[in-house]
């Protein structure tokens, strides 16, 4: 009886580690909400992995384009056009972003 209630305790733990995992996920994000342009080039959205298009842009510095992410820029939606993002789930996918395209 005992090894059960700890094996609850224990899967009840593991789920607060992994729900607390998926706020500012950033690759989650992208790939939920920023993929559909950013894969691609829709827009000419700026592709994930293209450093040529992302040179100027991260020379912005990062508090430009988590702005431009989260309030929009032209054609960009604000949050990608996803309110119900967290603004942390958003600078998260803006890293993921970053961290691939330089
Ligand atoms: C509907 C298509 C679309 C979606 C969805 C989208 N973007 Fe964009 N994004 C664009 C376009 C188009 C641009 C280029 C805007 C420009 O420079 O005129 C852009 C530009 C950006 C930039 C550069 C901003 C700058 O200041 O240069 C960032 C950062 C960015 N997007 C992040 C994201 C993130 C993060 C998501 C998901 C939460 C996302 N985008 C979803 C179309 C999209």
């Amino acid at each position: 009886m005992k090894t059960l209630r700890t094996s609850l305790l224990l899967a009840a733990m593991l789920g607060l580690v992994t729900a607390g995992a998926s706020a500012g996920d950033g690759k989650g994000t992208y790939d939920k909400a920023c993929a559909v342009c950013h894969a691609a080039g829709v827009a000419n959205a700026p592709k994930l992995g293209d450093q040529a298009a992302w040179k100027d842009r991260i020379a912005k510095g990062k508090e430009t384009l988590y702005t431009s992410a989260l309030k929009g820029l032209n054609a960009m939606p604000p949050k990608g056009g996803n309110m119900s993002l967290s603004d942390a789930d958003v600078e998260a996918a803006v890293d993921y972003i970053v961290s691939k395209s330089q």
